[in-house]
């Protein structure tokens, strides 16, 4: 390879006119922007639930805890508001975002890696190492919980990186912590099953940074996958790329500001053996600006062991997972590259 190459797909093609040929994707592979479903956020329509969490300790309970279900159940993806997190955390957390991505190369790559199991780690793509076509992305990916473990490897630059991604994690653990409370309820399982189910929980959060793209018919910010945690909280910035994978066709998910999307991720799938979804959703690049997006994801902590919930099955409904810890199952998805081709299959109790 040649040592001079840049690491980072920012200092590759800033300014370029063409996707270099190893993030081209085969002509079966490619996003097709033409069929993708839109729809307008100024009427009432939107791709997904938009849930308003007001009163969910309160007098709108059982509806909010109802709406919740409905969303898990018929599109594995929801958007919610008035969710308790300050617009001015909101709002700091994507500066310093931003910031990061706007410094030097030789300062951004002060926390870059390519090993997938180092806690604070500057990347590209998705896993250099295992990948044959590479994704239109850099990423800043950081362990969150317990916090006071890992803020201290985290960028020291810009200045107020730290404190205040810390005050965001904090902020996106209590809300998560509401919604897996929320989502427990709705499955019919006692409140804080799924609390107890993850052992002493994960929290890991990526920065993604997608610049603009020359040519973003050919290539992919993320491929489709689902992700594989426990659920999934995500903020973007204000311009476009989520595409949410329903009934057979890919749908946009437009940017609204102050609301977060909120998604079931692969171990929720398993937990209620299979009621909730864990859905295939992608993200697209553009021509014209790039594009910040910031998931939290949720997890179990590597010994937690994960299986489907007793009280879910019965004669008609047998477990359709085998048992397994968080641990096996993240190092699989790690390790094999992104793949549209879930890893749930490997855990399944039979051949589907
Ligand atoms: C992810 C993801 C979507 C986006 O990072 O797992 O799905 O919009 N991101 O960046
Ligand atoms: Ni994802």
């Amino acid at each position: 390879m040649d040592s001079t190459k840049p690491l980072l797909l920012t200092d590759l093609v800033s300014g370029s006119k063409h996707v270099p040929s190893n993030y081209i994707r085969p002509e079966h592979d490619r996003p097709n922007l033409d069929e993708v479903e839109h729809y307008s956020l100024d009427g009432n329509s939107s791709s997904i639930p938009l849930i308003d969490l007001q009163g969910l300790h309160g007098p709108n309970h059982s509806d909010i805890i109802n709406h919740i279900g409905h969303a898990c159940q018929n599109y594995g993806f929801f958007r919610i508001k008035n969710h308790g997190i300050q617009e001015a955390v909101i709002d700091s957390m994507l500066r310093v975002a931003k910031e990061f991505f706007q410094l030097p190369e030789f300062e951004r790559l002060r926390s870059y890696s390519d090993d997938p199991f180092k806690t604070t780690r500057l990347s590209t793509s998705f896993n250099p190492k295992a990948e044959a076509v590479s994704s239109w992305r850099d990423y800043l990916r950081l362990h969150c919980h317990p916090l006071e473990d890992y803020v201290d490897e985290w960028p020291a630059n810009p200045a107020s990186f730290r404190e205040e991604a810390a005050e965001y994690c904090r902020n996106v653990r209590g809300l998560a912590r509401r919604l897996l409370a929320a989502i427990s309820e709705s499955l019919g399982l006692e409140r804080d099953y799924v609390d107890r189910a993850l052992g002493q929980h994960g929290q890991h959060m990526a920065i993604n940074y997608y610049p603009p793209c020359p040519q973003p018919e050919l290539t992919y910010g993320l491929p489709g996958h689902a992700d594989p945690n426990v659920i999934t909280v995500l903020l973007q910035d204000d311009v476009a790329g989520l595409q949410v994978r329903r009934n057979g066709k890919w749908v946009a998910v437009d940017p609204m500001p102050y609301t977060f999307i909120v998604n079931i991720g692969d171990q929720i799938q398993v937990l209620s053996n299979e009621r909730y979804k864990s859905v295939l959703h992608r993200a697209v690049v553009n021509s014209d600006k790039e594009r910040i997006s910031i998931p939290t994801f949720y997890c179990p902590s590597y010994d937690a062991i994960i299986g489907p919930a007793q009280k879910l099955l019965d004669e008609d409904e047998p477990a359709h997972y085998r048992s397994f810890t968080y641990g096996e199952y993240y190092e699989k998805f790690w390790n094999r590259g992104l793949q549209t081709q879930t890893c749930l299959d490997m855990f399944k109790t039979h051949i589907p």
